[in-house]
């Protein structure tokens, strides 16, 4: 199905609603981490016609920030601007929630989820070194490239 056109949900799961974990799965390999933050997070998804094409999941980072934890659209969607959609109504949900900023964390080796978040208007604003050598059991290759340090990705709202 081409996307273009069609009208997306940007739709809020309850604390009981079912959780999509191939979705979830996709951008945090680790379950153990996926359930841990999902106690204290809101998960959105984006929905069309009853499909859900993507997740987002939104954790206080501080009184001020809100992280985005985990960020996935389903595979045969990708590259249709659902991720685009997802961030921009994480941004919009931060606003309405008067939050300073927003930030996201990925891999050096994540070279599309690098360009995207800077075309969205995030700026690099830290490095966690070794934070996938030291936290995930099996080593992790994108692109070729190892993922060892973490990108940390903030923008700051109005
Ligand atoms: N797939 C998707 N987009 C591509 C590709 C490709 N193979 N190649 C290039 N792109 C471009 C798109 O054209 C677009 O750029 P443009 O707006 O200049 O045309 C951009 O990259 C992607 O934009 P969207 O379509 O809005 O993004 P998408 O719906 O594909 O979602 C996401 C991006 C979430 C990273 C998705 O690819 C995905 O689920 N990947 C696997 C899981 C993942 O890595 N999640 C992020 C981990 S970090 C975290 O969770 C905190």
């Amino acid at each position: 199905m081409n996307l273009k056109y069609q009208k997306l949900y940007f739709k809020k799961l309850g604390k009981k609603d079912i959780k999509p974990y191939d979705l979830l799965l996709l951008a945090d390999p680790s379950k153990k981490m996926v359930d841990e933050y999902l106690t204290r997070s809101e998960v959105f998804i984006a929905e069309h016609k009853k499909y859900t094409l993507g997740i987002i999941v939104l954790c206080p980072l501080t009184k001020e920030t809100l992280e985005i934890k985990n960020l996935a659209v389903s595979p045969v969607f990708q590259g249709q601007g659902v991720g685009s959609f997802l961030i921009n109504n994480a941004i919009k949900f931060a606003n309405s929630t008067q939050q300073k900023s927003i930030c996201i964390g990925t891999a050096n080796s994540s070279i599309l989820q690098i360009y995207l978040y800077q075309k969205l208007g995030f700026e690099l604003s830290g490095i966690k070194k070794g934070f996938f050598t030291e936290n995930y059991p099996e080593p992790i290759y994108e692109n070729g490239i190892q993922a060892i340090d973490m990108l940390v990705f903030e923008k700051i709202l109005k």
